[in-house]
């Protein structure tokens, strides 16, 4: 275990070798590669509370290596948790309040879910007009086999009374000054899926600190926000828990608005489940391509809903011609696909990925705008050079 100033100062010296420009307790602009413990190649977008966003280069895998997995902190990460001293209350609208160790969670039967996470504001940055929050472009969003207890078996033995509508969770993050603690619910229907979990372990090891060890939810298919890490408590409410990450946080206007036009808070409900969206991996944005064949590939999800088409446009979107989509599938997850083409005659090029799910939603051109810059699942796109 890494005290906080031993994290801050192996990051910063670590920031500083890799050469980046970032000041200190700053927001960072995309800039060169950073090395955080246990992260690898990520873009920096804050490093007084640790935001790390994944290259898109690296959706090309089913499952995003640990290392390359995005981290998404409101404050800081609590870097001294003991999992011999955690504990886990279980309360609210219950019969039978809980108080849970990590071994006791050893205990509930464990179950194994592979979701795609994805921040809210992932593509932030492209809304236009600008929108304040962290900036992230592309890479806000992994896909992990998370492993632990249902939450359904915990409130089951918690024994939910009539009145528990809501459930809600608590962070153990360190809250600075003040700001207002990580609390958010979700409604319990959601939390009683058998996929909504307490998950306590993340592609096969214990959750990394980054992600919430030594236990966080996992509520799958919905915006990351959803799935609290360091857990602490988990209470039942008789209605939606009301915060600054409800509201006015991850909100989205109940009517489409005019972009720029404010929206008024009783206009608006919860962001919850995630839209269906594409992601390329390769080429690289701005990447000079030989004459000849080139592979195009990427990732494509739709919260619970199953990915049935990928489509590739060269010609600013009036043809699309299908991907082939991987084998590699699970209900929460993002499906890898690839396309292969010959390189059309030299010149500058924007490659776009649309994809549509079995709701029958199609990726955008443009998303809906919003205050918060959710959601943004607008067809991605990709600059490349074909050289002569
Ligand atoms: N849980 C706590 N306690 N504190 C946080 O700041 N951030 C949320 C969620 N859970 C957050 C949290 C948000 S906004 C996202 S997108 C996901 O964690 C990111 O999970 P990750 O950092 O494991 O990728």
């Amino acid at each position: 275990m890494i005290s906080r100033r031993d994290f801050l100062r192996t990051t910063g010296a670590a920031v500083a070798a890799a050469g980046a420009v970032h000041p200190w307790f700053a927001w960072a602009a995309e800039g060169p590669p950073t090395t955080i413990p246990g992260k690898d190649g990520m873009i920096l977008r804050s490093l007084r509370f640790l935001d790390l966003e994944m290259p898109a280069e690296y959706a090309n895998s089913f499952l995003t290596p640990l290392p390359h997995f995005f981290v998404r902190n409101h404050m800081q990460e609590p870097v001294t948790i003991d999992d011999r001293t955690w504990k886990l209350t279980v309360g609210g609208e219950v019969g039978n309040p809980l108080t849970l160790s990590a071994a006791d969670l050893l205990r509930f039967e464990p179950h194994t879910v592979i979701n795609t996470l994805e921040c809210a504001g992932n593509g932030r940055a492209f809304e236009e007009p600008h929108v304040p929050g962290v900036q992230w472009a592309r890479g806000a969003v992994g896909t992990a086999r998370f492993f632990g207890p249902r939450l359904r078996d915990i409130l089951e033995r918690a024994g939910v009374k009539s009145t528990g509508k809501h459930v809600m969770f608590r962070g153990l993050d360190e809250v600075p000054g003040k700001v207002p603690p990580f609390i958010r619910s979700i409604p319990l229907e959601k939390a009683l899926d058998s996929d909504t979990l307490v998950a306590t372990r993340m592609n096969g090891d214990p959750l990394p600190q980054h992600h919430g060890y030594p236990a966080r939810a996992l509520v799958p298919g919905w915006i990351g926000a959803a799935s609290c890490k360091w857990l602490s408590e988990i209470k039942v409410l008789d209605k939606e828990f009301e915060g600054n990450f409800m509201n006015p946080g991850y909100r989205l206007p109940n009517q489409p608005v005019r972009p720029g036009d404010p929206v008024k808070p009783e206009d608006t409900h919860p962001a919850t489940a995630l839209g269906v969206k594409s992601l390329i991996s390769s080429p690289s944005e701005g990447a000079t391509l030989k004459p000849g064949k080139v592979e195009i590939a990427g990732a494509a999800w739709a919260g619970g809903a199953d990915i049935v088409k990928v489509e590739i446009s060269l010609d600013g979107g009036s043809m699309w011609q299908p991907a082939q989509l991987g084998n590699d599938r699970a209900r929460y997850a993002w499906r890898l696909w690839t396309s292969r083409w010959k390189t059309p005659k030299p010149g500058d090029y924007v490659i776009m990925s649309r994809a549509t799910d079995s709701l029958g939603r199609i990726q955008p051109e443009r998303a809906a705008w919003n205050p918060g810059g959710y959601l943004n699942n607008s067809i991605d796109q990709v600059k490349i050079h074909v050289q002569a």
